[in-house]
């Protein structure tokens, strides 16, 4: 479909990059009252990769991009637009504007998205308007999170489950409009249910004037609440995007979530009625990476040839907000 507004958007390019090191499961038992046998049950994840302190969220970012770059054979010189999907920047300011330096992206214009889990969702819908329009070419967008500087190393309940991680794509403009139709929400009703929220503390800086100098918390989370959320409105905006994108259940090659819970994928697959063969997981290796999530598994089924262009396939991100989102796009070349 040419869209009528503008340009269309082929998605080109993906690339990514996590840290070195790993912790398993059984590294996990002996840092709280946990089992390999809880988490693989219960999450499916069996181990994270965790960024040290030389690692950063601009470094992994920029790995990621560099590799997707390389893939669409786009230099950076080239891009149009830079969006950084993110909830941990390396500077509360911002991270994209730094890796836009670091690949000497000198015609660009770069700016952070924060939406959690569905920031690279949220972030691949901002990014097509921009090229719908005309107005930009070719953009990169970049998922990326290191919530492992922000998880309570003591709270069994939410330390097992998250990894560190970056994935990037490139989108182009082009003929032939690759971008099918999605759905974005967001429920603030429900925002207690997951936070990483700034805690003030009071200082006085002249009698009568006060000032807040606090500090970021750990993430708090109620899991049965965001579990009961994402069974329940995942499938539900999967569906509003499959119709946008007037395709059928058939028509999906892929089926891409957010990855934070095997449970969550087998039950969105199950009320979609969708074979879970057709589910990309990788979740096993990297845990719940949040705006890494999605391009990290997009990643790999590219590279090892599982996503073939021309596939079509429904992705939905979906978290903290509460937000979440789904679309139906066809990977490669307009
Ligand atoms: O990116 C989006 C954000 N997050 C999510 O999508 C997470 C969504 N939620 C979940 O994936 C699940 O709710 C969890 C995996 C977080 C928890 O699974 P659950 O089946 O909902 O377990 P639960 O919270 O109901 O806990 C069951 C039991 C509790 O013990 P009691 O009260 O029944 O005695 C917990 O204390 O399991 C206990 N428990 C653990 N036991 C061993 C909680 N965490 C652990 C643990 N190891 N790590």
């Amino acid at each position: 479909m040419q869209n009528q507004m503008g340009s269309g958007i082929s998605l080109i390019g993906v690339g990514a990059a996590t840290p070195p090191a790993a912790l398993d499961n059984g590294q996990m038992e002996r840092l709280v009252d946990t089992s390999d046998d809880w988490i693989k049950t219960r999450t499916g994840i069996r181990e994270r990769r965790i960024a040290g302190a030389d690692s950063t969220l601009t470094g992994l970012g920029t790995a990621a991009a560099r590799n997707a770059l390389e893939m669409a054979g786009v230099s950076a010189a080239d891009l149009d637009l830079i969006i950084l999907a993110t909830s941990t920047p390396d500077d509360l300011f911002g991270s994209a504007a730094a890796i836009q330096g670091q690949l000497g992206a000198s015609q660009a214009v770069s700016f952070d998205l924060t939406a959690a889990c569905s920031g690279f969702l949220f972030g691949l819908v901002t990014a097509a308007q921009y090229i719908r329009t005309g107005v930009y070419k070719r953009v990169l967008l970049i998922g990326a999170d290191v919530l492992s500087r922000w998880v309570d190393w003591s709270d069994r309940r939410t330390c097992i489950l998250f990894g560190d991680g970056a994935g990037a794509v490139v989108l182009e403009a082009s003929e032939q409009d690759q971008l099918l139709g999605f759905e974005m929400r967001s429920n603030g009703a429900g925002n207690c249910v997951l936070n990483l929220n700034y805690q003030s503390e009071e200082k006085e800086l002249l009698p009568g004037i006060n000032v807040s100098q606090g500090g970021y918390q750990t993430i708090s989370m109620n899991g049965k609440e965001v579990y009961k959320f994402a069974v329940r409105k995942v499938p539900e905006v999967i569906e509003k995007a499959m119709f946008y994108s007037d395709i059928a259940a058939n028509d999906v090659d892929w089926l891409v979530l957010h990855q934070a819970n095997l449970r969550i994928v087998e039950a969105a697959a199950q009320r979609l009625k969708f074979p879970l063969d057709k589910c990309l997981v990788n979740l096993e290796r990297h845990g719940n990476t949040s705006a890494a999530s999605i391009p990290l598994v997009l990643n790999e089924a590219v590279r090892d040839g599982r996503i073939q262009p021309g596939h079509v396939i429904a992705a939905s991100g979906f978290g903290a907000g509460l937000s979440w989102g789904a679309a139906g796009f066809r990977w490669g070349k307009g």
